[in-house]
């Protein structure tokens, strides 16, 4: 059976041309970046290549990129790397766990903590982080675009709030490298973490931007490198093709969004074309990412039937996956207990077509008449 992956805000499948360039550099350039002869001097500049590869696309200083393992590690570092006992900490409550789960470690260094909820749009508002300054407010970390909704953070106005008020500002911008836009010199904020998977790059690759002159203290310890940030002897590979991954994501960025505006307004178009009852929730997103609601559905089991029909979607983020129980943030945005339960996220991009939106709209449309079916032949 021809598989449809409708889950890219999981993971994407390897570029093609990541994937050759990666084989390469495992092949021939085996030396230790931080060795001084010819070997080592070859592998130090797959990474810086890929470091200005990275800061063309930021509008940064290649030194501003430090590489990691993946995003979480880049948020822990940050977290981890800023906060002391006695400071204030302004987070909101739809962070990725790679933030949420950081978090008791913190409070138990002694570090307080506000969540701020998201609006009904699914957006963090200056309003909502200023409301919860306090006099030791030192880092605001607030995620450029969210996992489960795809809904965009306005992370300019979040970044000059903070820097107006002294605080350092962090962004996991894991789900918005590549998908849109993102200028360093316009965004003031003082921390980004990323990682490759989301953009066709490689998985366990990762990097954070830090903004010259402002210190963090390193999470692992051990050899010099990454300006003694980030010990231990670098994933070439991995780094060569997440700096190509998000090259060839820039290049394209505007063709790509073009191409998925079109598959969203078919998906769309689609749907209302066969009476499906749905909303969406969630405003100023992404292209091609949904969180949807089927009112009277239920999502986990509808994200079985359609992986037994061929197609992967996802109920909630990835990272919730195997449960089933309603999402927190779709409470926290005003939808029902049950609303939220029929709630389902489909994400598409660049490497899809019209055919397979259809196909995924028409499966759901036969899988909902069914389970109406059913329930009333038992009801
Ligand atoms: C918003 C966000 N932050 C962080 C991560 C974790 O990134 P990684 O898988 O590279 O650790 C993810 C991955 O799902 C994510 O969506």
């Amino acid at each position: 059976m021809e598989r449809i992956y409708f889950d890219i805000s999981a993971t994407t499948p390897l570029n093609p041309k990541v994937g050759e360039y990666m084989y390469t550099l495992q092949k021939e350039v085996y030396g230790n970046p931080s060795s001084i002869h010819r070997e080592g001097q070859a592998a130090h500049a797959v990474m810086e290549k890929s470091r200005r590869q990275l800061a063309n696309v930021l509008n940064c200083k290649p030194d501003e990129i430090i590489f990691t393992s993946s995003g979480t590690e880049a948020n822990n570092m940050v977290l981890k790397g800023i906060l002391k006992s006695g400071d204030h900490l302004i987070s909101s409550s739809y962070e990725h766990p790679a933030i949420l789960k950081v978090l008791p470690s913190l409070e138990e260094w002694g570090i307080e903590i506000t969540l701020v909820k998201p609006n009904s749009s699914g957006q963090i508002t200056v309003q909502a982080i200023e409301s919860a300054l306090q006099d030791n407010t030192r880092l605001i970390s607030i995620m450029q675009v969210n996992n489960e909704l795809g809904c965009i953070n306005p992370l300019q106005e979040i970044g000059e709030f903070a820097h107006s008020h002294n605080i350092l500002c962090h962004s996991d911008a894991v789900q918005a490298l590549g998908k849109i836009p993102l200028d360093l010199q316009r965004i003031p904020v003082d921390f980004l973490s990323m990682s490759a998977h989301k953009l066709y790059g490689p998985k366990g690759a990762g990097a954070l931007f830090k903004r010259e002159g402002i210190s963090l203290d390193p999470l692992l310890h051990g050899g010099g490198q990454e300006g003694n940030l980030r010990a231990s002897t670098e994933n070439l590979a991995g780094i060569g093709g997440f700096g190509l991954a998000a090259e060839l994501a820039a290049i394209s960025l505007e063709e790509n969004t073009d191409h998925i505006n079109d598959l969203e307004n078919c998906f769309l178009s689609h749907l209302d074309d066969l009476e499906i009852n749905y909303f969406i929730n969630g405003k100023n997103r992404i292209p091609g990412v949904f969180n949807i609601t089927f009112p009277g559905e239920d999502g986990s089991s509808l994200v079985m039937k359609l992986d037994l029909a061929g197609i992967s979607i996802s109920f909630g983020a990835a990272c919730a996956s195997g449960t089933s129980n309603a999402s927190g943030m779709l409470l926290d945005m005003g939808l029902s207990e049950a609303d939220a339960r029929a709630s389902v996220r489909i994400s598409f991009g660049k490497i899809h077509s019209r055919k397979e939106v259809k196909k995924v709209i028409d499966t759901i449309h036969s899988l909902i008449k069914h389970s109406q079916l059913t329930d009333a032949i038992e009801g």
